[in-house]
Order: C-alpha cells, then sequence, then structure tokens
C-alpha cells in the first residue's frame, strides 16, 4: 500500500488534484510537549461541520488523510469521524500520543484498521517520558501498547531527536524493538507555528545531529545520491497547496502543516473547491518567492530540507537562509567530497 501510495502521490505531482489532507480535528492535548510545534487551544471540530467536511472529500476524489491534533483521540466524537472517513473510502492515518488507546478504540481498529497507526513514542521509563511530555503517565503508555500488541493492531512508533530523548535513544530503539515495532526517527524540529522559537529550546546542537546522521549506514552514500539526482534547485519541489493541505479545527486550510500564514477560512464544507482556487493561487505566489529566495540559489539545497514555510518561521522572513541548516549542510557536503571525491 506504501509503494502505491507514493506512486499515486508523484503522480498527481503533475496535476493540480487535492490527493492528500492533514486534518488537525482538535488543537487541545493532554500533554504540554515541550518541543511541540502547536499552541494549544481547546477547539474541537464540531461534528456536523466533519460529517460535511468528509462528503465533500469524498466528493473531490481524496484519497488519503491523516488525522492528528492535538491528540486526536480527545475528540469525543473521533469515532465517527474516524469511521465517515473509512466509509466515504479514504485511506486513513492517524497520529496519536497512544494515552487514550482503550477497549473500545481497540474494537474500532480491528473492524476499521487505519492505514498507518503513527504512535509518538515520548520515553521508555517514568522519568523521562514525564520530561517529555510534560506530565504524562508510561506506565499508562506501556501498558496501551501491550493492549494494542495483544489484539494484533498494527502500528509504527516514531519519535524526534531532541536534547530530551537523545539522551537516551538507545533504550527507545530496545523499546521499539523489544514489542517488533518498526520506527521512524525525526531530526528536524519546526519552530512553533505561530513564530515562537520557544521550543527550539529542545533543539539539537547541528553537529550532534550530523553525527547521528552520518553514523547510519550508506547515510553519506545517500546523500550524494541525493546530489545526483537533484533537479533544478529553482523550482519549490513540494506540494504544498497543489496536492496536499492542512485544516484546522477552525476550519482554517493552509498549504501546509508548519505554514499557516496565510490561511482561507473554510466556513462552509462545500465551498471546498473554491477555497482550494485561493490556495493554488497563493501556491503559485509561493513559487515566483521561492525562484528569489536564497535557498533557490543555494548550491546545498538539494541536502537541506528548507523551504520557504521553515525560513518564515525561524527567520521571520521567507526568502532568508536558516543558519542552523546551513550549519549542517555544509558539514555533509564536506562528508561527501571527503568519502567520494
Ligand atoms: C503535533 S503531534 C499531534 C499528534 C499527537 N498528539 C502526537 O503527539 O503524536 C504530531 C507529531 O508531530 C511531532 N512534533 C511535534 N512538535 C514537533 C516539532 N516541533 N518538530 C517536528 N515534529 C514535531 C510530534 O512528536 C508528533 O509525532
Ligand atoms: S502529545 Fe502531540 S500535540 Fe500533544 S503536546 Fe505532545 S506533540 Fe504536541
Ligand atoms: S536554508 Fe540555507 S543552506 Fe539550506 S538551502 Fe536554504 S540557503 Fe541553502
Amino acid at each position: 500500500m506504501n509503494l502505491l501510495f507514493t506512486k499515486l502521490f508523484d503522480d498527481t505531482k503533475k496535476k493540480d488534484i487535492l490527493f492528500y489532507v492533514h486534518w488537525e480535528i482538535t488543537d487541545s492535548c493532554n500533554y504540554k510537549c515541550p518541543h511541540c510545534y502547536l499552541p494549544k487551544k481547546q477547539k474541537y471540530v464540531d461534528i456536523e461541520y466533519a460529517e460535511d467536511f468528509i462528503t465533500e472529500l469524498k466528493n473531490s476524489n481524496v484519497f488519503s488523510v491523516t488525522l492528528s491534533g492535538g491528540e486526536p483521540l480527545l475528540h469525543p466524537h473521533f469515532s465517527e469521524i474516524y469511521i465517515g472517513l473509512k466509509k466515504a473510502g479514504i485511506i486513513v492515518d492517524i497520529i496519536t500520543n497512544a494515552s487514550l488507546i482503550n477497549n473500545s478504540i481497540v474494537d474500532l481498529f480491528k473492524k476499521y484498521p487505519p492505514k498507518i497507526l503513527k504512535i509518538s513514542l515520548y520515553g521508555t521509563n517514568n522519568d523521562n517520558y514525564k520530561a517529555t511530555t510534560a506530565g504524562g503517565n508510561f506506565d499508562r503508555f506501556d501498558s496501551n501498547i501491550q493492549l494494542l500488541k495483544k489484539n494484533n493492531i498494527n502500528f509504527i512508533f516514531q519519535f524526534s531527536l531532541t536534547t530530551l530523548t537523545y539522551p537516551f535513544l538507545d533504550e527507545y530503539e530496545d523499546y521499539c524493538r523489544k514489542y517488533e515495532v518498526s520506527y521512524n526517527i525525526g531530526t528536524m524540529l519546526r519552530p512553533m507555528i505561530d513564530g515562537n522559537l520557544e521550543n527550539l529550546n529542545t533543539r539539537l546542537p547541528a553537529q550532534t545531529i550530523i553525527d547521528y546522521n552520518s553514523s547510519q549506514p550508506d547515510q553519506i552514500l545517500k546523500w550524494k545520491n541525493t546530489i545526483d539526482e537533484a533537479c533544478d534547485s529553482n523550482c519549490l519541489n513540494c506540494s504544498a497547496g497543489k496536492n496536499y493541505i492542512t485544516i484546522n479545527a477552525y476550519g482554517d486550510i493552509s498549504v501546509c502543516v508548519p505554514l499557516r500564514n496565510p490561511s482561507f477560512k473554510l466556513e462552509n464544507p462545500k465551498m471546498l473547491s473554491t477555497v482550494m482556487e485561493d490556495i493554488r493561487k497563493f501556491r503559485l505566489e509561493m513559487e515566483e518567492t521561492y525562484s528569489r529566495s536564497e535557498c533557490a540559489n543555494c548550491e546545498l539545497s538539494a541536502l537541506c530540507n528548507c523551504c520557504p514555510a521553515h525560513s518564515y518561521l525561524e527567520t521571520g522572513n521567507n526568502l532568508k537562509c536558516v543558519d542552523y541548516l546551513r550549519e549542517i549542510n555544509q558539514e555533509k557536503f564536506k562528508l561527501i567530497f571527503k568519502n567520494y571525491s
């Protein structure tokens, strides 16, 4: 299914087809992770709005939706929203901290399996879990993981490398292996979506990220291949606002998860195609802006995961280089040169 998804997503990149929606059904959360990009409030998407939105997604032939938040399982109508999407024939992923998994959620996932249940792993014992989540309970998390395993519900773990997780990296990997669950490690911590940089206090020094990355098997060769295969750096390669959008619990649509300014209000879900016209106009403006940015003219851009959204959030200017990323990518370049010249 993942190969098919990637192939279909790649095909839609050539056209203006809305393929994938990241849906924050609430901005509320029971954790207060210091690394989190999302300012917390208490909004839950209205169930009537959600039902109409799902109908519109179906009518628009949207292929896939990720349910996220905040904590999506906190939504009082999570099950109805989830079942509504499944019955509409839409492929659903869920990102959750798993703190609210219980027997009825397990029964729901047995009857309607998600494409991927992505569980954020925030610790391996009570102390480090509490620090990473500012108050979460590891024992409860661990017993929920056992409940999922006992019921053969498929899931993967994911976690980001931060000052709070990195010291326990071996324990994190052991925990994943103990449950025989595959895992993804994120190395790039993004600023908060409102431009607050406070969460970057938990970001690791650039050199630590380089040391970690370059210790991974074949990583330097992969970087070299990325450069060899890179297309024109002058073009914006992501599909934000073209084939993919983010919508929050207030009905505000933006081109991607990090970039919320501008956002376009979807008052009435039936107006999705009209709002998509505004989104696409903004996407074209983004492409034009990008062609004038420092990134578009940078020899490191093929290696760097920077984009106008990241530049905007971190520097206040979507045309500017992010020093932290430059530091990381210059080091990658040196390592490629040292190993392959
Ligand atoms: C915002 S959370 C929402 C879903 C759920 N509450 C959870 O934690 O899994 C979605 C994912 O984004 C990750 N995340 C949060 N803040 C981040 C940041 N600043 N940079 C990169 N990933 C981040 C979380 O760890 C989580 O895996
Ligand atoms: S559990 Fe998820 S949404 Fe909640 S604070 Fe942590 S990262 Fe943010
Ligand atoms: S963020 Fe800096 S290093 Fe990265 S592509 Fe842009 S200009 Fe280059």
